[in-house]
């Protein structure tokens, strides 16, 4: 075990505007609960790769003892990650790649499996015969190439299935809404949307139901519980299915702690996807409820305990106080 008390975690994030973001932030927000000697500072290089290599350059002049990351995209921040990595300051990646080896671990879902499994879906959907229009994440970013190359493996198998166009819509509502748009301005015929994300199904949704067309497949990816989430806009019947995409928040905190603590751990942390369509989005729907739920009791339950104590010390001091006083008597 160090002698440090205190270990510091700077997290480079790509960017932290969006709900999936927020919700990996809350997951290492619980989990560090457990650890009170973690302190995390995250760095938001708002989908700003240039940006991003000057947060990390800060982060190691704040002295950070682990670095965990989110490349904006692969290759423009690989070599300051490289750098970090080899001056020996442990490296996390989480979520999106970068284009080497240089890093401690990895944590995050298989992207190409995703695309793989959502060509399997929409193979199902189309009967083996159909057009595609894809709008994919931000081009340089990992899971936006490997979504679109999991994708193309299963659909080029089908010679009756066409991708007619393939635009990025960079993550984001609004470049997504434009791309869309577009589509239907050229008039083009497709009978499947595969969005790279939730937020691009949405704008693809909003796009196509203010152009009156309805008679359209759409699928997401991310998963995410909430009012702009895909499992809402499955059970509102706004997209067919979407792909979970699990943040790997808390599993990057217990990560950190077994690589500070130099205990056993795994270099490469794949999780688990799974689909969520009408089958399965009620129900998981309400789990996801009840364990909100929970985990505010726990919150709340600690904040009295808190609270408690806190009432405990003072009245212990004022004791203390009387018995001195009372002993000068
Ligand atoms: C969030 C996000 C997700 C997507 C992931 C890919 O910032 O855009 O919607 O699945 O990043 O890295």
């Amino acid at each position: 075990l160090s002698s440090k008390e205190k270990y510091k975690i700077g997290f480079s994030q790509c960017t932290t505007g969006d709900d999936w973001r927020k919700s990996m932030h809350r997951e290492m927000m619980i989990e560090l609960a457990f650890f009170p000697d973690f302190e995390l500072v995250i760095k938001d290089a708002n989908d700003n790769s240039d940006q991003q290599i000057n947060d990390i350059r800060q982060l190691l002049e704040e002295k950070i003892d682990l670095l965990i990351v989110s490349p904006n995209e692969s290759e423009p921040i690989t070599p300051i990650v490289e750098e970090v990595y080899n001056s020996g300051i442990p490296v996390i990646v989480i979520d999106r790649q970068i284009a080497s080896e240089a890093y401690t671990a990895y944590i995050g879902a298989n992207n190409y499996l995703i695309g793989k499994e959502a060509g399997d879906y929409a193979v199902k959907l189309l009967n083996g015969k159909g057009k595609i229009v894809e709008i994919t994440g931000l081009q340089g970013s990992s899971p936006a190439i490997n979504r679109h190359n999991g994708f193309m493996e299963v659909i080029s198998q089908y010679p009756e299935i066409e991708l007619v166009a393939s635009e990025s819509g960079k993550w984001n509502y609004s470049d997504s809404k434009t791309v869309m748009q577009n589509f239907v301005n050229q008039k083009l015929n497709f009978d499947l949307i595969f969005s790279h994300n939730d937020r691009i199904a949405r704008a693809a949704y909003e796009v196509i139901a203010a152009n009156n067309i309805s008679d359209k497949f759409i699928l997401g990816i991310d998963g995410l519980l909430g009012d702009d989430g895909g499992i809402e806009d499955v059970i509102d019947g706004k997209i067919d299915a979407t792909f979970l995409y699990p943040t790997g928040g808390a599993e990057a905190i217990q990560l950190a702690d077994k690589i500070l603590n130099k205990q056993p751990f795994e270099r490469i942390n794949i999780l688990e996807t799974v689909v969520i369509d009408n089958n399965n989005a009620k129900i998981l729907k309400l789990q996801y409820e009840a364990v909100d739920d929970l985990q505010g009791k726990i919150e709340n339950q600690k904040s009295v305990l808190e609270n408690q104590i806190a009432r405990f010390k003072s009245q212990r001091s004022f004791l203390i106080v009387v018995l001195v006083l009372l002993a000068a008597i």
